[in-house]
């Protein structure tokens, strides 16, 4: 996720202050690089580089950039490291040619290998950097794109994935050129001043008029105008005025950044499912030829891993897996030499006790796998193999969209695992691979759609409970952890999970009438035992809530239930299973008044040991 925007202007003077003003405000999408480019006297001119815009901004002065046009970007790295090559604006070979983007082409190997070709070079890694240079090829062939805004057009036929672009060209200094599809552009509009952003608060303080640019739509902005198509076609705008304080604004309408991460999950998870494959083949690699895989992680992205051992531990048959709280290290190094393989699981890429467990394990020899959502912070740099989330940044101290993300990469690690191990042929492997990429997605969008009434209505009645209990077996343990950890973390509820068959051993003492007991249900493996386990505490007086899908017994002692589609892949269960917990907690938070952004004792990223 990166911020975007765009102004062109025949009244006011300094572009380059608005556009530095307006990244500010769209900083909380990405905040490892920035830059912007103006058109001055037929030439563009840019000033980029690696830091936070306040960072670059003392050392470069963007506003010394002079021009009525420009375009300007905060970067959230997915494609190359954050550092000045890999920060947009980008250009073509002509320098005439600039582009900014959010988003991920999905083609962009196979058509940069086809530019490199036609003598096309290239200075970053991004995705982003074969905009600039296929408007460059298309201008090369009037006959065919005798104007850029021809040439932009023929350009977006050609790309796969998400995005929501913005260009310029030297040679029409009035103009923006923009694209969007799954990814946020907004239009601001004053009287001869246009404007284009990932969001309202970019460009808050000059207007509230906007238009909303819808998916597979392309447009040009002028001072004066502003021109929207769809396949070919004219489009009528709607603009409306918005309401929003610019701090509103940021959060998209959403009152908080938690509930607007939950919702964004479906996108994250695409994202994050477009890896490509050599990168998860080199992964599953080093696990093959390790004798023994730890999985080390701390929090959220602990229980994420514990999902990611389960699945793995059945996978790999006798070689042993280990699911390690990082903290608790010390207990485990003598496990670890130049045959283990550790897959390191945080969302910052900087949690400290992962990294002091991670520093002797180098040295001891063992190999190391990160699964980061920070591109190129310490504990991806200190891997062999680098694998990324492409969730976007997380503002909201509890995880959620990063948790389903890491949950996604494990699943498509351990599918990739069972084809090179055999387990899965060809042809299995490619179907259920197209399950997990496109189905996760739209079911997660699905759940959150349907459950979010029904979360906020539970909310509300065990807020004023002191405790709750959440039970599950074998590999949906995890769930359970992380459903008690949502609902601790932010609403401040005691809560505790364990695995269910463990209630007759002490926990049921302290159930009586009304104690909320959240059950992960989905009709597998476990299903038969856990319906016991209800019965125990239904007896008792346990106000249960499950989890589960249709057709599930239990269903019929719950006094509530959430029921959800019935995956068409285990791998997406600890996905979807999930998301009615996340809301749950969010909403028992809003119930008692606690700020869910800001967990008091909490920090997004921790630093101590
Ligand atoms: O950045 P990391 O994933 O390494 O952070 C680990 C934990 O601190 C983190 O998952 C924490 O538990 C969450 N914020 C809880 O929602």
């Amino acid at each position: 996720m990166c911020g975007i925007i765009a102004i062109t202007t025949q009244s006011k003077k300094n572009v380059s202050k608005m556009i530095t003003t307006g990244l500010k405000r769209l900083e909380y999408r990405g905040y490892d690089s920035v830059g912007i480019a103006t058109i001055n006297n037929g030439k563009i001119h840019t000033l980029k580089d690696k830091g936070t815009i306040e960072k670059v901004d003392n050392a470069l002065n963007l506003e010394q950039l002079e021009g009525t046009i420009g375009i300007g970007h905060t970067r959230w790295a997915t494609h190359g490291p954050p550092n000045r090559e890999n920060a947009h604006p980008h250009g073509d070979c002509t320098g005439e040619i600039t582009v900014v983007h959010n988003g991920i082409i999905e083609n962009y190997l196979k058509l940069k290998q086809k530019l490199r070709e036609s003598g096309h070079s290239f200075i970053s890694e991004t995705d982003t950097e074969v905009l600039a240079h296929l408007v460059e090829e298309e201008l090369k062939h009037p006959e065919l794109a005798p104007t850029v805004k021809e040439a932009f057009r023929r350009v977006i036929s050609q790309i796969e994935g998400s995005y929501a672009i913005t260009l310029i060209h030297a040679k029409e200094p009035e103009t923006i050129f923009l694209a969007r599809k799954d990814s946020p552009l907004v239009i601001g509009i004053q009287d001869d001043t246009k404007f284009a952003a990932s969001d309202i608060p970019a460009f808050l303080e000059y207007t509230k008029k906007v238009i909303v640019l819808k998916d597979g739509e392309i447009a040009t902005l002028t001072p004066k105008s502003v021109y929207i198509e769809k396949n070919g076609y004219r489009v009528q705008p709607k603009p409306f005025i918005v309401s929003w304080t610019a701090e509103s604004a940021q959060k998209s309408g959403y009152p908080h950044f938690m509930l607007k991460e939950i919702h964004e999950q479906p996108i994250a998870l695409r994202n994050t499912l477009t890896i490509n494959s050599e990168s998860v083949h080199s992964a599953v690699t080093k696990i093959l030829e390790a004798e023994r895989i730890i999985i080390l992680a701390c929090g959220t992205s602990y229980h994420a891993g514990l999902t990611g051992y389960h699945q793995f531990q059945r996978i790999l048959n006798k070689k042993p897996v280990y699911p390690v709280i990082a903290s608790e290290y010390d207990s485990y190094s003598h496990l670890i030499d130049n045959e283990t393989a550790i897959i390191a699981v945080s969302q910052s890429g900087e949690t400290l006790d992962v990294m002091k467990a991670l520093s002797p394990a180098k040295k001891d020899g063992a190999s190391i796998i990160a699964i980061t959502n920070v591109v190129d912070s310490s504990i991806p740099r200190l891997s062999n193999i680098p694998l990324y989330t492409r969730a976007g940044p997380e503002i909201g101290v509890a995880a959620t969209k990063t948790h389903t993300a890491q949950v996604a990469l494990l699943a498509r690690i351990a599918l990739q695992l069972q084809h090179e191990i055999g387990t899965l042929d060809k042809s299995e492997f490619d179907s259920m691979l197209q399950i997990l990429n496109e189905e996760t997605p739209s079911i997660t969008r699905k759940i959150i759609q349907q459950n979010e009434f029904k979360a906020k209505r539970l909310a509300e009645r065990i807020s004023s409970r002191k405790s709750a209990y959440f039970l599950a077996r074998g590999p949906n343990l995890p769930i359970a952890l992380e459903g008690a950890l949502k609902i601790k973390e932010i609403s401040y509820i005691h809560a505790e999970a364990f695995p269910a068959g463990e209630s007759k051993h002490g926990p049921i003492a302290i159930v009586e009438p009304s104690f909320p007991i959240i059950m992960i249900a989905p009709n597998d493996a476990t299903a038969k035992k856990l319906l016991n386990n209800a019965e125990e505490m239904k007896a008792r007086g346990g106000y249960i809530i499950s989890v589960t899908e249709k057709d599930h017994s239990i269903i019929q002692r719950s006094d509530s239930a959430f029921i959800l589609p019935t995956s068409p892949l285990h791998l997406i269960n600890p996905i979807s299973y999930i998301l009615p917990l996340q809301m749950l907690a969010y909403y028992a938070a809003v119930t008692r008044g606690v700020d869910p952004d800001k967990p008091k004792n909490l920090a997004k990223t921790v630093t101590v040991e």
